[in-house]
């Protein structure tokens, strides 16, 4: 919910902006970190999906670490403060020089997801005299139910290494002497709602880690990756995801073996809640058969919608006349620049302020400048309703 104080605060702001509700952020973390230490799991947050410092002190704050993709990020994730040994690094293509750079800074584990790959550290880590940590991350062949465009744990998909490929790995370690397996990894994809999919997950993971166990090769820990789903359709209902029941599913049906360590990787689940786009209507054309609202934020600042055609929930947070429906867009030369159409709102005018809800995750961190258009500012709950 955005509050009447902030929305008047909203008013001498520039637009666009992304706007932050930290209380929320830290109601959300404080849920996620009741169950997490209930069941003496270990989080990493997905710095992909919200690479702002105050939201992410507050995520460093509440004791997860940083699940990186990138060099750049696992040098964000340093200088933000988070202990290396809370820092895990992932990505199909790590360059040379992200690898040096992540072995030099002592990370908790490379999540390795081809056989080139584990060679490739293997050397490095041998010229640079250490032993990198490695986890195989498994590409276990399970259908997400999401968009195919976050869907990463299908054989078809570039993510992963597949089961067919673990004789290969089993061999190569026997060679290498500069690499120490110590974990298996998964993620199957993002914006699961249909729980039952972790269900699944964890019956795979069984099975596959069998194969290791059944070739004496102890797994330290198990990393389930992130994925779980935020309601994008009623924000103000869902504000905090149903962590309870994702918990609950994946206790009852993982299997721990004495000494293993369980790792999650949220990124969306943890941030998506809290943060809008805040956006300023510029001007109302009314055509023969469809009224637009054209925004002063395009597909620039959040690219969700052109991109996966997803939905984001728009509120017009000045005006509460008599309803009529509008296709809302953005100003960017692109016909994709839509954020909704049909969409009921209140009669809506030039100036009236309009809420992109439900941004927090990869909504400012996927901003970019096409059109040579001015990347938005962050501003945050804590200064405006001081
Ligand atoms: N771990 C790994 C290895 C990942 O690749 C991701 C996300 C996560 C964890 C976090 O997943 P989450 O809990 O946020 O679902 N840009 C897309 C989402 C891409 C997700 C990429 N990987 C979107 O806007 O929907």
């Amino acid at each position: 919910m955005i509050s009447p104080k902030a929305i008047e605060s909203f008013q001498q702001i520039h637009t666009p902006f992304y706007y932050y509700d930290l209380d929320l952020l830290r109601a959300t973390l404080k849920e996620y970190t009741s169950h997490t230490s209930k069941h003496g799991y270990n989080a990493h947050f997905a710095l992909k999906a919200n690479a702002d410092e105050r939201v992410v002190s507050l995520i460093r704050d509440a004791g997860l670490g940083a699940d990186c993709v990138s060099g750049n990020e696992v040098k964000l994730a340093v200088k933000y403060g988070f202990d290396p040994k809370k820092i895990v690094y992932a990505g199909v293509g790590k360059s040379d020089r992200e690898i040096k750079d992540a072995l030099k800074a002592g990370i908790f584990s490379f999540n390795c997801e081809s056989v080139p790959e584990i060679k490739i550290i293997n050397d490095f880590a041998k010229s640079m005299g250490k032993v990198a940590n490695i986890s195989l991350r498994i590409n276990p062949d399970i259908d997400a139910h999401t968009h195919k465009y976050i869907s990463t744990g299908l054989k078809e998909n570039k993510f992963g290494i597949s089961p067919w490929a673990f004789e290969d790995v089993y061999e190569l370690f026997k060679t290498l002497k500069n690499i120490k397996l110590q974990g298996l990894h998964f993620h199957i994809g993002s914006q699961i709602t249909e729980l039952g999919v972790f269900k699944t997950m964890c019956t795979r993971i069984e099975e596959l880690q069998k194969w290791f166990i059944d070739r004496n090769i102890a797994i330290e820990n198990i990393n389930c990756g992130g994925g779980l789903g935020i309601d994008y359709n009623d924000p103000d209902a869902n504000p905090i995801p149903d962590f309870k029941n994702y918990f609950d599913i994946i206790s009852k049906n993982l299997i721990v073996r004495p000494g293993q360590h369980v790792h999650f990787e949220p990124g969306r689940a943890i941030v998506g809640q809290c943060g809008s786009l805040i956006t300023r209507v510029l001007y109302v054309k009314i055509g023969k058969e469809k009224k637009f609202v054209i925004l002063d934020a395009g597909m620039n600042d959040l690219i969700r919608p052109a991109l996966y055609q997803a939905h984001h929930g728009i509120q017009n947070l000045t005006s509460n006349k008599r309803k009529l429906i509008y296709d809302v867009v953005g100003p960017v030369c692109e016909s994709s620049d839509c954020f909704g159409s049909k969409i009921l709102l209140p009669t809506t005018e030039r100036g009236d302020l309009v809420a992109l809800r439900s941004a927090g995750a990869y909504g400012q961190v996927m901003a970019m400048k096409y059109n040579q258009r001015d990347l938005a500012k962050a501003y945050y709950s804590d200064d405006l309703l001081k």
